[in-house]
């Protein structure tokens, strides 16, 4: 390859991942600022369900007794009433959960080091792809005890999002998507196996790269794997691979160590 070839595949290279971290961060933005307006209606929404809920049982209370003769259907409405606004909470809740779950992922401080509960983050991201997975796949998680590893929560939030994504793209009809996390030699290990249709051979030593992807035109850009792996070998000293049988599944594994250098508290370059 001759020299001008050369540096103009840097450069191509070089304006992909800018014009990808300026998504990212313009979708953080975005995000930050949904999460926080919605907060604070549904805290409204939350605390005024829990008054009324409990007042309409006080007032349900009174109004049994026999001695006032109130006619059996208002305190059969009275009931129906409660049994609304216990679903209501109930809906409250799932909001919030959600909101919860983008906060990590959409985290504008993401240049920032910390020390997480993999667990945690990775249930939070979970909870993001739930409704993509409707009824047809099944998730299934079995998190291991490993005390706090330190990352960049928002970046390895992105990386098991994608993760995830590619799973639940790989399984055509119905499936499972199992997460796993264990301690090996000392690092945490993250294990994402489906029963999707698995990676064809002639294509296994591509995934990684930038814009490969089997995906139809709007659906995948073939940046995932490689911003993963980027994320994940460059703002963390990891390592991720795969394993994956055509008609079986695939398995990917990301290992990460339980600390950071020192050094690597500088601002990231992702
Ligand atoms: N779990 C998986 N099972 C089967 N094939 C996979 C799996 N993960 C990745 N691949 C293959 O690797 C290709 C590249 O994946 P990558 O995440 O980089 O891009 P994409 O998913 O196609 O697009 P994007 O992530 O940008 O939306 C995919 O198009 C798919 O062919
Ligand atoms: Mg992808």
């Amino acid at each position: 390859m001759n020299e001008a070839e050369d540096l103009r595949q840097q450069l191509d290279s070089t304006v992909l991942r800018m014009e990808e971290n300026y998504r990212m961060v313009v979708l953080g933005r975005l995000t930050a600022g949904i999460v926080h307006e919605i907060n604070t209606p549904i805290g409204a929404i939350f605390s005024n369900n829990d008054v009324i809920r409990r007042s309409c049982g006080k007032v349900r209370e009174q109004l049994s007794d026999p001695a006032l003769n109130v006619p059996p259907a208002i305190l059969k409405m009275m009931k129906v009433i409660e049994s609304l606004l216990d679903v209501d909470r109930m809906a409250c809740e799932r909001i919030a959960t959600i909101i919860r779950g983008l906060k990590t992922y959409a985290r504008v401080d993401e240049s920032e080091l910390r020390e997480v509960d993999l667990g945690e983050l990775i249930g939070n991201t979970m909870k993001l792809v739930q409704s993509e997975c409707k009824c047809r796949v099944a998730l299934e998680t079995h998190f291991a005890e490993i005390g706090p590893v330190q990352c960049y929560p928002a970046l390895l939030s992105q990386v098991i999002m994608n993760l995830i994504m590619n799973a639940v793209q790989a399984i055509e009809q119905e499936g499972t998507i199992t997460v796993r996390t264990s301690l090996e030699e000392g690092e945490a290990l993250v294990e994402i196996t489906d029963t999707g249709v698995g990676i064809p051979l002639e294509n296994q030593a591509r995934i990684f790269s930038a814009g490969f992807t089997t995906k139809e035109l709007g659906v995948g850009t073939g940046l995932g794997l490689n911003i993963a792996r980027r994320i994940i070998v460059e703002n963390h000293g990891g390592r991720i691979w795969f394993k994956s049988e055509p008609g079986v599944g695939t398995t990917f594994y990301l290992r990460l160590p339980l600390r950071q250098p020192v050094s690597a508290s500088k601002e990231i370059s992702a």
